[in-house]
């Protein structure tokens, strides 16, 4: 069977920075830690006056397409994820094959294009729509483009102001992927839930530490239907755990929940009986609370353990480093956390090829889903490429007013004239300021 995956991927961040221990903490009265300690951020990206998710999108795109030199002909479909699109009728990947078009002899008039809406799950969706169309051998030789691209805005005051960010992640899907294969076993936890929702408005309205719950629930669900599809979870499986990054706290939190989940049973746990003993079961409790109170106090016990510290630091720790500096980019997070991983295994000369991935991807309303992909031979070279570091160290650091002013601009208020803090190099560029948007 041939294999189908990731072949190439681009990452474009939103060109500006907000500091959020030196330049929001302050003007909100916070501990700096609260962000850095507590969320486990750093900064947020933001795009300049001229970046929209299109341009972004388009952006890493074109970068991706020069990269592996293609043309228009090697693409035979286009999948846009977002939870930031401004129309509800013509998908995004129309607006970007149309930029794409300008710099290239030939057009996308023979792809499928369309936009893929999940909250943040989207974009793992759109990799599985891809990877479907592939295996089922429509494709006919050619690849497919997933571009996940955000902007994701809070209402100031909000407690998701500081965890904003901007971004697009642009992925090549193949046969015979140079980065990782995916597998053919899959979970899923879904449930009708409103713990964040965007109904035809800009900012969310977002029941924050609900939201949090909502999230760990679907993960449990979705790692039991993935054992029930014949997945492997034992820790020990597994080189790294890309999740959905909000925040790096949230993984933190997952993390730890995915590591006593996975454990039941087996020889980790074993080895941890003398420790901390065994995890409670809900058999053995007269009641729910004293189970959960039981579940709680040996979460606590579980963390403190030199396997779980261990395993974290190895496992997730190097998914975040990216998510730290630029926040949440919704449907990219994920994406920007396998990447994330493979850098700092390039980095510190880890053999990859064949190891396994254990990836947890999250939207809210909500539904996760959790799949293995496996790591092929030409990863590095392909990692090698990314110059998301220096994207990241050449960003304009916004003054708060400077943010304020940002932050309305990207609120669709036509009002506010922004001006450019970078310059522009040879990229696709907003230039609409009327009712139709116009690219160059
Ligand atoms: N030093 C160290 N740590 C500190 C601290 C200090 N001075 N002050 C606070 N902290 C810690 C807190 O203890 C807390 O950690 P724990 O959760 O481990 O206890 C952490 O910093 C955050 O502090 P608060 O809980 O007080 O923060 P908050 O209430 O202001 O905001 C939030 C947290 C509700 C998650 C908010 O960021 C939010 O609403 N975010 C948007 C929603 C979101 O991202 N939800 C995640 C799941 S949904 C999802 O994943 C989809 C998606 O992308 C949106």
């Amino acid at each position: 069977m041939t294999a189908v995956g990731i072949d190439a991927i681009e990452i474009w961040t939103g060109k500006l920075k907000l500091d959020l221990p030196e330049t929001f903490a302050p003007v909100k009265d916070e501990d700096p830690e609260k962000y850095t300690k507590g969320l486990g951020l750093y900064a947020s990206s933001f795009p300049d006056s001229y970046e929209d998710i299109v341009t972004m999108g388009a952006n890493a795109a074109h970068r991706l397409m020069e990269r592996k030199g293609l043309t228009p002909d090697d693409i035979g479909r286009i999948d846009v994820a977002t939870e930031s699109a401004f129309d509800n009728s013509k998908p995004v990947s129309t607006y970007i094959a149309g930029c794409l078009e300008q710099v290239y002899d030939g057009d996308f008039h023979h792809a499928n294009k369309g936009e893929r809406k999940f909250a943040c799950i989207a974009g793992t969706q759109s990799l599985d729509d891809a990877y479907n169309w592939i295996k089922a051998g429509r494709n006919r030789g050619r690849s497919a483009l997933v571009i996940a691209t955000d902007t994701a805005l809070y209402a100031r005051g909000d407690p998701g102001e500081a965890t904003q960010g901007a971004g697009a992640v642009a992925m090549l899907i193949s046969e015979d992927p140079s980065i990782v294969e995916l597998s053919t076993e899959q979970g899923y936890g879904s449930a009708d839930e409103t713990d964040f929702l965007k109904p035809n408005q800009q900012f969310p309205s977002v029941d924050g530490k609900r939201s949090m719950q909502v999230y760990l629930a679907r993960m449990r669900e979705a790692l039991e239907d993935f054992e029930r599809a014949g997945g492997e979870t034992h820790p020990g499986d597994y080189v790294f755990g890309p999740y959905h990054t909000p925040f790096p706290g949230m993984v933190r939190k997952a993390g730890l929940f995915a590591f006593r989940h996975t454990i039941r049973d087996t020889d980790i746990e074993e080895e941890l009986a003398a420790e901390i003993g065994r995890q409670p079961r809900e058999d053995d409790y007269d009641d729910r609370e004293a189970f959960e109170e039981a579940i709680r106090g040996y979460m606590d016990d579980l963390k403190a353990t030199d396997q779980y510290q261990e395993w974290y630091a190895n496992t997730i720790d190097p998914t975040l480093r990216i998510s730290r500096e630029v926040g949440n980019w919704y449907t990219g997070s994920v994406h920007i956390a396998r990447a994330s991983a493979l850098q700092y295994a390039a980095e510190n000369d880890m053999e990859m090829t064949g190891k396994k991935l254990l990836v947890g991807s999250y939207g809210s309303g909500a539904q996760a889903e959790i799949h293995a992909e496996t790591v092929q031979e030409g990863w590095e070279e392909e990692l090698d490429q990314l110059s998301i570091d220096e994207q990241i160290r050449n960003r304009h650091d916004l003054t708060y007013e400077e943010y304020e002013q940002v932050h309305d601009r990207h609120n669709h208020d036509k009002r506010v004239e922004l001006e450019d803090f970078t310059e522009p190099e040879n990229e696709f560029v907003f230039v609409g300021r009327g009712d139709m948007d116009e690219r160059t």
